[in-house]
């Protein structure tokens, strides 16, 4: 697995990770602008079982979170259930946590995106 490719159109993106020998898709992270704050987007990623843990998430977040942030995208909101430790680690690598609260089973994080580097 090595290819990734961008999938959406403003304000809705998604990056893939597709398995080179089968073409398979086994993982995909995706955002939606907020309709009511254009610089928050609420964010989901996913990864198939036999591809985790092998940094195929931590790049599609990080994938993804540069496309928001050239969007103008400040801030990701994602929904992450107790216990998820990965998805915890995968959003603090892109930015820092600002807000959490605990509501519909989940913990409902709000995510200040790290800046973009000078050459992104
Ligand atoms: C969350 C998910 C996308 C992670 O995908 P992945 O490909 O396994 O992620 P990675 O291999 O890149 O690992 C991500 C980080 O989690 C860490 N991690 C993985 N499993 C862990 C565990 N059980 N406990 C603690 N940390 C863990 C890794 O060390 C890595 O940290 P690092 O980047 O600091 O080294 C995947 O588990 C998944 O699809 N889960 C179901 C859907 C989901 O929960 N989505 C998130 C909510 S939107």
């Amino acid at each position: 697995m090595d290819s990734f490719a961008d999938v959406g159109s403003r304000g809705r993106e998604a990056v893939a990770a597709v398995d080179l020998v089968t073409g398979a898709v086994v993982g995909t992270a995706r955002f939606v602008r907020d309709d009511d704050d254009p610089l928050s987007a609420e964010v989901a990623f996913e990864v198939v079982d036999d591809c985790q843990r092998h940094g195929v998430g931590r790049r599609l977040v990080t994938e993804l979170s540069a496309l928001a942030r050239r969007e103008g995208i400040e801030r990701f909101r994602a929904a992450v259930v107790p216990g998820n430790e990965s998805a915890f680690a995968l959003l603090h690598r892109v930015g820092r946590v600002v807000k959490s609260s605990f509501a519909d089973g989940a913990h409902q994080l709000v995510i200040e995106l790290d800046p973009l580097p000078r050459s992104a």
